[in-house]
């Protein structure tokens, strides 16, 4: 049977746990396999962890493989991070928020120690936004005068809807500007800190400096590891 670039990503990443970890648990796709090889070394081995979770989607994935939970009040520091990216690139600069759990993945991410980024290789790219167009999570109230701001800067905000066509509310009940760049984004760090200073503004989805190792599956099986 041949596995999938996201499930040889994701379980490869499992291979970083150790026994005592507290964990951060990512969300997405990818980021599933590696929950289910974690509860397949809990179940097997009696791997001792416990995972903070960056969505309630993760949240109850986690639950139900039986990996033991914890939230931010008990946890000062992370130790490791597993997280999914929508676009990475060659100096680990990313963009994340496809699945809207920017927010919670980025205070994750700032509180690890190693961050591990689990991929296929079309998420890799030479230079952020050319494929993908870049999340901002806005406090509904301000979206019209963010919208705006955002536009400004160069892109092309457009409001997430669900997939019925509904309203789309992030898990922290906050909506997502979906930011499209015609030509990708040039300056990701000026972006980002341009982006930060937008009163109304949650979270961007450009994350800088946060990842240490990538973990691309590719589709003849291999699962590549870099370092930064
Ligand atoms: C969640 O909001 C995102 O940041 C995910 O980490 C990302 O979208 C992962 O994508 P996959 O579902 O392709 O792993």
């Amino acid at each position: 049977m041949t596995l999938s670039p996201k499930e040889i990503a994701g379980r490869r990443a499992a291979d970083f746990v150790r026994t005592g970890m507290t964990l951060g648990l990512g969300t997405g796709s990818t980021v599933h396999f590696t929950l289910l090889a974690l509860g397949e070394r809990i179940r097997a081995e009696g791997l001792r962890v416990r995972g903070v979770p960056t969505s309630l989607d993760t949240e109850h994935k986690a639950r139900a493989l039986g990996i033991p939970l914890a939230s931010l009040d008990e946890v000062t520091s992370i130790d490791l991070t597993i997280d999914g990216a929508d676009e990475i690139d060659p100096q680990f600069a990313m963009v994340k928020g496809g699945g809207g759990a920017l927010l919670r993945e980025k205070v994750v991410a700032a509180i690890s120690r190693r961050e591990v980024i689990v991929v296929g290789p079309e998420k890799v790219v030479p230079r952020l936004g050319s494929t993908f167009a870049l999340p901002v999570e806005v406090a509904p109230f301000a979206r019209p005068v963010v919208e705006r701001a955002l536009a400004r800067l160069g892109c092309q905000p457009r409001l997430r809807t669900a997939k019925d066509g509904g309203r789309y509310l992030t898990d922290n009940h906050n909506e997502i500007l979906d930011c499209r760049f015609a030509d990708g984004i040039a300056d990701p760090a000026a972006l980002e800190r341009a982006i930060d200073a937008i009163p109304g503004v949650v979270e961007s989805g450009l994350f800088i400096g946060l990842a240490h190792v990538l973990v691309i599956g590719h589709p003849d099986g291999r699962a590549e590891v870099r370092e930064r």
